[in-house]
């Protein structure tokens, strides 16, 4: 069976985790330090907080950016959960935004249209890896929205947080996804191109009008239950005392996680390149085959190819469905990315409703996601085109 994305960890990463396991100190910590320090060089951006999930991660972003109730914040329909779920969290109301035909991805016109004077903030998302190009929406929406405060006011606009659970190393023109949104928040989830098996990172562009080193003690302290003084602080001499200045969070990254994603970082531009290598072999493959692979690279977009995602030829969600059955006969496991959120029970009550999502359906309707990973030969690629075309002839066949 080609398995759809296993973690691919080498012996220099169990070392790594042994050694802290052996050193005495296995919560956050020094090693911690050290990869938020690498991240943030590999993002080009001045702090990195490391956490326990990119989930964490947004939900801080919304706070740092003052959301909360009676506040609205824009973001896709076609995402995972975790994108809309801390708006939810924060107290905030959801808006949600179609893709463009043919596109899971939204326009900044159409997210610039969905804002009102409540807006706050907007999360956009890098799916697949493919850095969204937020850019355009610093003009889009300069005066508009709710930002008589906080970070909004200094911005002169609703506050921009990217979903980059998937983008870690992708780029817009030269500028590191890190750089292009105003906050942004990546995963280390076991099935991401670089994993502490749980875990993610808040950064924020390095000319954000705010003190950039307040704002990284600010996430660490709300990171740690809102504890004036971590573990590590407090073991130093006698100095145990502390405070609580806020009802906070516990998500921090402990280094035995921090570990394993500081050793992925070091070969990061190597796992990089051969994911796009295996992206390219894709394309080879299926060329003549009618699949239409989600584009990655080009117009100064540089991806970090996480995700295969292919729209198929195919009349609708059924033959999608049976063409991944048989995919898993044929020794392939496929996926699904994603089912839009109005089709999702937790959304549906709340009142969305997937007609007025006609894009983010037909999108996801004939989509599957291929394995990208590691671990995947040339020739595995080649079997995983195979079956795909030999799916689709049984198809045809069929109607
Ligand atoms: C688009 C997107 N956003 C957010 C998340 C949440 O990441 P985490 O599991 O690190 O919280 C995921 C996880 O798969 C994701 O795919």
């Amino acid at each position: 069976m080609i398995p759809f994305s296993p973690p691919t960890l080498n012996q220099d990463d169990i070392d790594a985790v042994v050694e802290v396991l052996r050193s005495g100190w296995i919560t956050s910590g020094p090693v911690g330090r050290r990869f938020e320090e690498q991240l943030a060089q590999r993002c080009g951006t001045t702090a990195v907080v490391a956490l326990s999930s990119a989930t964490a991660a947004l939900e801080l972003a919304l706070r740092a950016a003052g959301v909360g109730r009676g506040d609205e914040v824009i973001v896709p329909a076609y995402t995972y959960t975790a994108s809309a779920s801390v708006i939810d969290h924060v107290g905030a109301t959801i808006v949600m935004v179609d893709g463009e035909p043919g596109s899971p991805f939204p326009s900044v016109e159409r997210i610039a249209a969905a804002v009102t004077d409540r807006t706050r903030a907007v999360i956009t998302v890098d799916l697949a890896g493919v850095p969204f190009d937020s850019r355009p929406l610093d003009a889009l929406l300069a005066g508009r929205g709710r930002i008589d405060d906080g970070l909004a006011a200094a911005l002169g606009r609703p506050v921009i947080i990217s979903d980059s659970a998937h983008s870690l190393g992708a780029s817009l023109e030269g500028r590191p996804c890190g750089t292009i949104a105003d906050l942004t928040a990546f995963s280390f989830h076991a099935v991401k191109n670089l994993t502490t098996a749980e875990g993610g990172a808040l950064t924020w562009r390095p000319d954000l009008p705010t003190d950039g080193e307040e704002l990284a003690r600010w996430v660490r302290t709300f990171s740690l239950h809102g504890q004036t003084k971590d573990a590590l602080a407090k073991s130093h001499g006698a100095s145990w005392e502390y405070d609580i200045i806020a009802p906070a969070y516990k998500c921090n990254m402990p280094d035995t996680l921090a570990a394993l994603g500081l050793s992925q970082l070091g070969r990061y531009e190597q796992t990089l390149e051969r994911r796009r290598e295996l992206l390219a072999h894709y394309a080879e493959g299926l060329a003549g085959a009618g699949v239409e692979l989600l584009p990655h690279d080009g117009d100064g977009v540089v991806s970090s190819a996480h995700l295969a995602i292919a729209t198929l030829p195919v009349a609708g969600v059924a033959e999608r469905n049976r063409i991944i059955q048989d995919l898993y006969a044929a020794g392939v496991s496929a996926n699904v990315h994603y089912k839009p959120l109005p089709l999702l029970t937790a959304y549906r009550n709340l009142g969305f409703d997937i007609a007025d999502f006609p894009n983010a359906f037909a999108f996801y309707a004939t989509e599957v996601t291929l394995p990208l990973h590691l671990a995947l030969s040339d020739a595995d690629v080649e079997q995983v085109c195979t079956a795909l075309a030999g799916a689709l002839t049984g198809i045809r066949k069929a109607a």
